[in-house]
């Protein structure tokens, strides 16, 4: 079994709580992996480098205390316009940081360093192109970002998605797109994926950073409300309509060129991006209630599919 799969094992439940700018920081990161989940979270969340090396002493003692480190990851997005990439690498590869989530660029050399110190690589693609020019990076795992998930989606079926993948690729695979409960969990492994990477079900969180405002309007809000759009950061992305009504942006306006800066992180904040699974989502709660939640809602689904093959079996013995 490689590396990648122990570390998955280890969890309680099969769900990374995936990276989102300005909202994943060291509250969320380590209520989620003591949760036994894996928390994440993107290095550009902390201004410097500095600071994002301070963040990640601080998670490393929070998930050490009495006994054996438990696991998180970090997200590094690897594009020309992110100027703190290799910085931010380096200091992964000096603080060991257990999983490494590369976004945009897959790239060999990241790959190695990584596996250097016995760290394990994801990285998140929208379609096959992508998924196969990773593969040949080296990259453990792969994130399928399917149709509806928060942040920068895709538009694939998850089912299409995840077989045409798993045909080419027997590495750990990580399925993203609107899953919300335990019975999302389930359905995702189901499916033939090894783990559930789950977004926005976080934002409404405790410990999530997102402003109160944000998590309100994730309650409020239903599929309907999402809008695909690459108005506001250059490449397509869902976010919600009252938050890009508020800041008077037209949808349908010309993308403008994909740039992690300043400004980028000022459309983020005003402009606040979900996935389809908001109309699901009903309450904030702390991150330990969800995941006991979510282990209740996985293994009734597990339940119920040995329940549905039972009753099958049932009735073919009454008939023959
Ligand atoms: C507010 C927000 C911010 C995000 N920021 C990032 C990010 O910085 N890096 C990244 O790789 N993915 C980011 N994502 C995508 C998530 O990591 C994940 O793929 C997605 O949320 C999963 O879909 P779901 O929200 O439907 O669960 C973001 C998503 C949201 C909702």
């Amino acid at each position: 079994m490689t590396r990648a799969k122990v570390l998955l094992d280890r969890l309680r439940l099969p769900v990374i709580a995936a990276p989102m700018f300005l909202v994943s920081g060291p509250a969320l990161v380590m209520a989620a992996s003591r949760a036994g989940v894996l928390g994440t979270f993107p290095a550009l969340n902390q201004r410097t480098t500095e600071g994002f090396a301070d963040w990640l002493d601080e998670i490393r003692d929070g998930l050490s205390e009495g006994g054996e480190a438990l696991p998180y990851g970090v997200n590094l997005i690897v594009h020309k316009t992110n100027p703190r990439v290799e910085a931010d690498l380096r200091v992964c590869v000096d603080k060991r940081v257990p999983v490494i989530i590369t976004s945009l660029g897959a790239v060999p050399d990241l790959v190695k360093a990584v596996h250097g110190y016995g760290g394990v690589v994801l990285h998140d693609v929208i379609n096959l192109r992508h998924a196969q020019k990773s593969i040949e990076a080296g990259v453990d795992g792969l994130v399928l970002v399917s149709a509806g998930a928060g942040g920068h989606a895709g538009l694939a079926s998850p089912f299409a998605f995840i077989a045409e993948v798993r045909a080419m690729f027997d590495g750990i695979i990580a399925l993203a797109g609107a899953i919300n409960t335990g019975r999302h969990v389930a359905a995702a492994i189901a499916a033939g994926a090894d783990v559930a990477y789950m977004g926005t079900r976080f934002i409404a969180t405790v410990e999530s950073q997102a402003p109160e405002a944000y998590k309100q309007m994730i309650l409020d809000s239903s599929m309907a409300d999402i809008v695909y759009t690459p108005a506001v950061s250059g490449v397509n992305g869902n976010f919600m309509r009252a938050s890009l009504e508020r800041a008077g942006l037209d949808p349908n306006a010309p993308a403008p060129p994909m740039n992690m800066d300043k400004k980028e992180a000022k459309a983020w904040r005003d402009i606040w991006s979900a996935g389809h699974g908001v109309g699901g989502i009903k309450e904030v709660l702390p991150v330990a209630e969800l995941v006991a939640e979510l282990e209740a809602g996985f293994n009734e689904a597990a339940a119920a599919l040995v329940a549905r093959q039972g009753r099958a079996q049932a009735v073919a013995r009454s008939e023959s």
